[in-house]
């Protein structure tokens, strides 16, 4: 379980150049996919690369619980003994997810299928998340749940006894949702199908095929994305390299760009069109980023990142590119803030519903260090300051949300008076590592207790 419990105020000073190798931790999606995946598979799954980071040893401990075999054997390096499809079995207790929605929403999906009882929880972000986005598609398989109201946790769901096949359009756009109906569909005769009709990270549909599942994908003549899924197949235990994850990449790259004179090299970063929207989106602005080495690394394509200071200007993002760099928003507004003219962020009320409301805690933050933002439900604009420089000189509250707190950190190293985030405990939860990574590069980030 991941406690939040002690608040760790932390404050980022203007630093000098930033300079070195930033090299990331484990992609957070695939981490908690790998533990899943290989916990359905029959045999031994070997995971390298593993983030150790709390959102994932939860998902882990959940694994366990189930019945799967999970064991630490090094830095990173992970086996799991898989149950094979239809083989968890109900677990002793609730099952805490910490801080993480997708574990919770993947794990949910995994038991859907199975005939028997689970009751989730997490912690005070994770309980005001909403879970009927998952629960109903899961009811079309035959899952009945009762939860807190709009379906929140703690939340009980009775596994379908005899699942039918589904086919889903989903409403919102979501990796989690799709994922959890892919993952419930595993267990369910025949075939399953989810449609999107804008693309979402496709981890779980390469590693299924990885694992061995039947799995296609198409695009309607709509022009929407259809995944088709052949229910009850023998997963086959893999070796997963996991790749350095971008959404903790996009951390080190954006306080290069603002942080005058530095220049930071960055290993092994996702190009996967699904998830590489930052990285198109600060190219536009006019960072200086150069892309060497593309290969492919655990499954992935990817690049090595070298990132000069860069003085930017400020762009419209498509909102269809919003799902491919939905977790890189908050980080985006704080490079915004120091570009020259406006930055238009519309599409993007997922937002709202992150593990904060992620459009008001950046619009908050923002404003308190003297930036000029507007914001409506779906849309968050940024006044960028350009040569006037920013402020700085608030503390801003993070609502136990990770992205949130790293991204008024990075904004403290480029402004002119210090910025104090209110707790960066939950930077745990993705980037443990985060801290020590940033002081490799010169970054002045300290704790206040
Ligand atoms: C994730 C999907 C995204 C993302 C989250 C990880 C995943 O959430 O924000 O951090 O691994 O599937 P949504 O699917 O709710 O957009």
């Amino acid at each position: 379980m991941s406690s939040h419990g002690t608040p760790i105020p932390m404050t980022a000073r203007k630093s000098g150049p930033l300079k070195g190798t930033a090299a990331v931790p484990g992609d957070k999606s695939i981490s908690h996919r790998a533990l899943i995946f290989g916990a359905m598979a029959v045999g031994e799954t070997k995971i390298t690369g593993l983030l150790e980071g709390e959102d994932v040893l939860d998902t882990a401990k959940a694994m366990q619980a189930l019945g799967a075999d999970v064991i630490r054997e090094g830095a990173g390096e992970w086996t799991v003994h898989g149950v094979g499809v239809g083989g968890f079995t109900e677990p002793a207790d609730v099952i805490d997810c910490g801080n993480s929605g997708t574990g919770v929403r993947l794990i949910m999906g995994a038991v859907a299928t199975h005939d028997f009882c689970t009751t989730f929880t997490g912690d005070g972000s994770l309980r005001k998340r909403p879970m009927g986005r998952v629960t109903d598609p899961l009811a079309l398989f035959g899952a009945q749940s009762v939860g807190r109201s709009e379906g929140r946790l703690p939340l009980t769901l009775i596994g379908a006894a005899e699942p039918v096949p589904v086919e889903y359009e989903t409403p919102v756009p979501s990796a989690q949702v799709k994922s959890a109906v892919l993952l419930a569909g595993l267990n369910a005769p025949g075939q399953t199908v989810v449609i999107e009709k804008e693309m979402t990270r496709d981890h779980t549909e390469r590693m299924l095929v990885g694992f061995g599942a039947e799995l296609t994908t198409e695009t309607t003549p709509d022009g929407y994305h259809k995944i088709t899924l052949t229910g009850r197949p023998e997963l086959t235990p893999q070796e997963v390299a996991v790749p350095r994850d971008p959404s903790s990449a996009a951390f080190p790259v954006c306080a290069a760009l603002i942080v005058e004179g530095s220049e930071v090299f960055v290993p092994g970063v996702s190009q996967n069109t699904t998830r590489n929207g930052l990285y198109t989106t600060l190219v536009e602005m006019g960072a200086d980023i150069s892309f060497e080495n593309p290969r492919t690394e655990g499954g992935e394509p990817v690049a090595d990142l070298r990132v000069k200071y860069s003085q930017l200007k400020g762009i419209e993002v498509p909102s269809e590119r919003a799902a491919s760099m939905i977790d890189e928003f908050p980080v985006l507004s704080v490079v915004a803030a120091f570009a020259e003219g406006t930055t238009v962020m519309r599409g993007v009320k997922e937002l709202r519903v992150k593990e904060s409301d992620r459009i008001d805690a950046m619009a908050r933050g923002l404003e308190a260090c003297g930036v000029e933002i507007e914001e409506d439900h779906d849309t968050l604009i940024v006044h960028g300051r350009g040569s006037k420089g920013v402020k700085g000189g608030a503390t801003c509250a993070t609502h136990i949300d990770h992205r949130i707190a790293m991204s008024f950190l990075v904004m403290g190293l480029a402004s002119d008076t210090p910025v104090t985030v209110d707790d960066g405990s939950p930077i745990a939860t993705s980037f443990p590592v985060f801290e020590k990574l940033m002081a490799g590069l010169g970054a002045a980030i300290t704790r206040n207790n």
